[in-house]
């Protein structure tokens, strides 16, 4: 990944909640093209730090860019927040079909792409599914529905924030194969926050570990857990932190 740029870069950026800081992240550049895991113990500060890349909060203070530009209230504008898209761990899907949730965000935007529903429909394995009321769905079809209302946007960036968490394996297997499809033949960006080692292990290009809002450490995936740097990774990995 090594010729890559930056989409975002995150200089001491402490986002906190009446009065206390949950999230203290002194650096980090997150890489075109790349699939970054971001895992630490549950308040850690992982859905925090989703949630500023997807600009829907604004930080307490230090320095968040997206392409470059400084994030302010003038940026991103409309069209560039639209180049990031977020799945959130519990899908909340409109008490529609499972056709009309993967077209809503598209519809919104003005386009009509029922080819493009249909195509990412069947790349998730929901083909059959697609007249069928969203509210009717196993959690694991909710979220693979979830996962095509956001791809089908085309987005430069996917947040993925604990999306197989309480999934049956597989699902689990055809959400990460998906992702991993997707980060290959369209080269987006993927962050997916993930309280199992062993799904970084099986998707990330690179790892980091968020403990208390701070990250420990970030590394290579094969290097993050066969040579951790610092003694915190090598306690998560073995299960020693609790959580
Ligand atoms: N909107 C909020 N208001 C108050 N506290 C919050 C809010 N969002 C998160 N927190 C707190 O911030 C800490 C980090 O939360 P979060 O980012 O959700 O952690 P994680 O996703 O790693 O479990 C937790 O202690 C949580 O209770
Ligand atoms: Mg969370």
């Amino acid at each position: 990944m090594g010729e890559d740029k930056a989409i975002y870069t995150v200089r001491n950026l402490q986002q906190g909640y009446n009065g206390r800081i949950v999230l203290n992240v002194a650096s980090l550049d997150i890489l075109a093209g790349e699939i970054l895991a971001i895992i630490g113990p549950s308040g850690a500060g992982k859905s925090t730090l989703l949630r500023l890349l997807a600009f829907l909060e604004r930080p307490l203070s230090g320095q968040l860019t997206f392409y470059n530009q400084p994030v302010s209230d003038q940026w991103p504008d409309l069209a560039a927040k639209r180049r990031v898209t977020m799945v959130f761990q519990r899908p909340q899907l409109l008490r529609r079909s499972v056709h009309e949730n993967v077209a809503y965000g598209l519809a919104l935007r003005g386009q009509q792409a029922s080819h493009e529903v249909n195509t990412i429909l069947t790349a998730l394995g929901l083909d059959h599914l697609t007249h069928v009321p969203a509210h009717t769905l196993s959690g694991g079809e909710a979220q693979r529905v979830a996962l095509a209302r956001a791809l089908v946007l085309k987005p430069d960036v996917l947040l993925l924030d604990e999306p197989t968490a309480n999934l049956d394996p597989y699902n689990v297997n055809q959400i990460e194969q998906f992702i991993q499809q997707v980060n290959q033949t369209q080269r987006t960006t993927v962050v997916i926050v993930t309280h199992t080692i062993f799904q970084a292990r099986r998707l990330a290009h690179r790892t980091g570990l968020l403990l208390n809002g701070r990250l420990v450490e970030l590394s290579p995936t094969n290097i993050f857990f066969e040579r951790p740097l610092q003694p915190e990774t090598a306690a998560f990995i073995r299960g020693d932190i609790v959580y």
